[in-house]
């Protein structure tokens, strides 16, 4: 072997060596923190088991959970935790837009990207929103609903079909948001809210508000809850009274084991999809760390279903 030939051929295995060594980006390590604002609720049990599963496929992240059991002051102080511990970045679900708006500013002002998930937050002081549009998840309902009273009886009869809102906390985004665009599809329609309540998005209280509102309405035709264990607490409130048979329940989540499987029992007339954007959050969160720009809200996509529909997957929202 010629001496040149030989030194150019010891040169590129030296190259070869040296390029193996040298840590590629994607060979590095990063850090999520995840701020969840409660775990008693299964649609949050799913939200974090999507972002384990999405997180499982890439080893380069590791997954800091953090369940601050529906409690504001806890969030905002584990927040301030995952700052001080300067993680590479956050993913953060709050319980309630205004309070939990200055930590989530306070890390992303840090240079710590921040994920909000599914719960807004006021201002634009984060990297990326991402969560279905509610507005619209409660427009669609409310013209569903608008559209299955149409032939009840006291509507035929030139009358008003009397409506029960059992809403989300009314703190948070979603509450304000499935309850303005319900209201929107109900203008100038035959249809009255004879009652409405904050029940805070747990069942046992959507339960007792029901009781409330059947001690003092004698005829109630249908149920807008905000969300599934809402729709729940409503039926079995109207159960124990004998009365679930004349009103129609209608929930938003549709988790296969909670809001769809009412519907298939036949306690819902209706679920709302509200994905948890587990998933889009772990790949969104790749590509901020890899430092690809990302647009400013991922707007998720939502399904109905009912009993006529359910068996072949739903339906898009029109
Ligand atoms: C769970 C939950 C869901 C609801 C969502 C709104 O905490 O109440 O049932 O769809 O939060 O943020």
């Amino acid at each position: 072997m010629k001496p040149s030939l030989r030194h150019s051929l010891i040169f590129l295995a030296s190259l070869a060596v040296a390029v193996a060594a040298t840590p590629s980006p994607t060979a590095r390590k990063w850090t999520i923190g995840m701020s969840q604002c409660n775990l008693g609720e299964p649609w949050r049990v799913q939200m974090n088991a999507d972002l384990r599963k999405a997180a499982a496929a890439h080893p380069e992240v590791t997954v800091i959970f953090k369940d601050a059991q529906n409690d504001t002051l806890r969030q905002r102080a584990q927040i301030e935790e995952f700052i001080n511990s300067r993680v590479d970045l956050l993913i953060v679900s709050p319980k309630e837009a205004a309070p939990l708006t200055p930590p989530i500013a306070d890390a992303y002002k840090r240079g710590i990207p921040v994920i909000v998930l599914d719960r807004s937050v006021l201002g634009e002081n984060y990297t990326q929103f991402i969560g279905a549009d509610n507005r619209r998840i409660g427009r669609s309902a409310g013209e569903w609903i608008v559209r299955q009273l149409a032939t009840h009886p006291r509507v035929k009869a030139g009358g008003k079909a009397r409506l029960v809102e059992l809403k989300g906390l009314m703190t948070s985004i979603p509450g304000q948001d499935r309850s303005s665009g319900f209201r929107e599809a109900l203008k100038g329609q035959p249809v009255e809210i004879i009652f409405e309540a904050d029940m805070k998005w747990l069942e046992p209280e959507a339960r007792k508000e029901m009781e409330s509102a059947l001690a003092v309405h004698r005829e109630i035709d249908l149920v807008y809850a905000h969300n599934d264990p809402g729709a729940h607490g409503a039926y079995l409130a109207a159960k124990a009274a004998g009365r679930e048979k004349s009103i129609t329940f209608v929930g938003i989540d549709a988790l296969p084991h909670e809001g769809l499987a009412y519907v298939r029992q036949g306690m819902l007339g209706a679920t709302f999809e509200y994905p948890t954007g587990g998933a889009e959050a772990i790949a969104s969160a790749l590509q901020i760390l890899r430092g690809e720009k990302v647009p400013k809200r991922v707007t998720l996509p939502s399904r109905v279903y009912t009993r006529e529909n359910l068996e072949r997957g739903g339906d898009p929202l029109k």
